[in-house]
């Protein structure tokens, strides 16, 4: 049983701290801040993707002065993580370009240009498949002057649809297809055949600037080997596409990079930094081809860490095989779906009575399904909580929430046994670090509820 308490008070990551009898993240008392707003309640803490981005860039400069590496690096934040407009407007004023995947991401980024957020320099990756109106989007952002729109091809057909919307010219870049362990070949980019088929192409027609080589491993960059053998792989399809194109200086070596948390912290992350880049270099060396410039797409890494959620523990239940469970005031399953779809594990604490005796406990929403549980890799999480004693009253936070799971549990809308969207609050520093806070979202109504319902 022990092996599988692994998100307890004792499992601290860097940003939370006990002092006292409560928790606090970023230096924030989140009993206080539940008490003041309630709960549920969802948390973003900005100033954290700005950190993040920071500290990536400096992992990328030390290795590259380690490795005497000559090309540039670029972060480019990939906006299907959390396409939330204080999201994605804090990468932007970090320094960040973008990686779009449809049509919609276009949308947001016209938007954020009439509100002249963002810069026409930003460098643009569009990524996904390509349908029609998602190329005339993109058309339509390079007429408002964003010139670097590079569109990185993930089928043949969709070369046909580009060279349909840009009859001129275009900058390009190809995705090669990778392979996991739990996926085997993704239908996500080329194959080598392809490969070689669109090369023969793009040389044809000579209106295509061939620029960029895209890959991006699903498992990510957690499972060193695996990625480090992709990535081997894709330098041999660097080379090769350079022989063919003296375009070819972009090296965009995806998104993956895990956010930071136990078991992963900031040396890791550097020493996996200098292994890739390391390998960048000697395998330039050996080959005589120049450094290529690197980009990177980090989701998960970029904004994971900026979300967490407060529940309050509702309900205690023993059952009969001796468990005992804490029901907590809103659903698991809707709020973190990682954790429900694939097991993605969450950190969960204790906010209060933190010093309190502990019991072993599992973890369930307040929707009837039996699914709706927090789960450990395979199973129900156990986890180490304080005892709730008489009247006290317990609240628990998820922490690392914040990349994907508002945009697969969806705002507001309808979720399962009609439980509600949390109320949401942003949170930000100023100068002097002093916390300000607004609320983003109230609490979902049961009228804004049913009259999606067509009540
Ligand atoms: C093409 C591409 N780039 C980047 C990412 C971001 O991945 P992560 O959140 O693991 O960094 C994804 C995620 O699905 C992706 O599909």
């Amino acid at each position: 049983m022990e092996d599988k308490i692994t998100c307890t008070i004792g499992g601290i990551e860097q940003s939370v701290q006990p002092i006292g009898n409560h928790l606090q993240w970023h230096g924030i008392d989140l009993f206080k801040l539940s008490e003041k707003h309630g709960s549920p309640l969802k948390l973003s803490y900005l100033p954290i993707i700005k950190d993040r981005i920071q500290l990536a860039k400096n992992l990328f400069a030390k290795a590259f002065a380690e490795t005497d590496y000559s090309g540039s690096y670029e972060y480019c934040y990939c906006t299907k993580s959390n396409q939330l407009s204080f999201i994605v407007q804090e990468a932007l004023r970090s320094g960040a370009h973008l990686e779009t995947s449809s049509e919609y991401d276009i949308d947001i980024i016209i938007s954020l240009c009439s509100k002249a957020v963002i810069d026409t320099k930003t460098y643009l990756i569009h990524n996904g498949t390509k349908s029609v109106t998602y190329l005339k989007k993109i058309k339509r952002l390079q007429e408002l002057g964003f010139t670097n729109s590079i569109i990185v091809i993930d089928s043949i057909p969709e070369f046909a649809r580009i060279k349909g919307i840009f009859p001129n010219s275009q900058r390009i870049g190809l995705r090669k297809a990778t392979y996991d362990a739990s996926f085997g070949c993704s239908r996500l980019g080329l194959s080598e055949v392809d490969i070689r088929t669109l090369v023969s192409q793009i040389k044809r027609d000579n209106r295509y600037s061939l620029e960029m080589l895209h890959f991006f491993v699903d498992s990510g960059m957690g499972d060193v080997s695996n990625y480090l053998r992709e990535l081997d792989e894709s330098l041999e399809t660097y080379k090769y596409l350079q022989s063919h194109f003296s375009s070819l200086r972009f090296l965009n070596i995806g998104g993956g990079m895990p956010p930071l948390k136990q078991g992963f912290n900031q040396d890791d992350a550097g020493n996996f930094v200098f292994k890739i880049m390391n390998r960048i270099k000697e395998f330039c060396d050996a080959n005589g081809i120049n450094n290529p410039d690197i980009f990177t797409e980090f989701g998960s890494y970029t904004v994971a860490e900026s979300g967490a959620v407060i529940f309050e523990v509702i309900e205690v239940k023993q059952t009969e095989d001796g468990n005992t469970w804490y029901i907590l005031n809103n659903s698991l399953m809707t709020t973190i779906p990682d954790n429900y779809s694939i097991r993605t594990p969450f950190q969960v604490m204790a906010i209060n009575n933190i010093g309190h005796e502990k019991i072993q406990v599992k973890i369930g929403g307040i929707s009837c399904d039996q699914y709706d549980v927090l789960f450990g890799k395979e199973d129900h999480q156990i986890v180490l909580m304080p005892k709730i004693i008489g009247s006290n009253r317990l609240f628990v936070a998820i922490f690392n929430t914040g990349a994907y799971q508002d945009s697969l549990s969806g705002y507001g809308g309808i979720k399962h046994c009609l439980i509600q969207s949390p109320k949401h609050m942003v949170l930000n520093k100023d100068e002097k670090g002093k916390v300000n806070e607004y609320q983003f979202k109230a609490e979902q109504s049961s009228g804004e509820m049913l009259a999606i319902l067509g009540y």
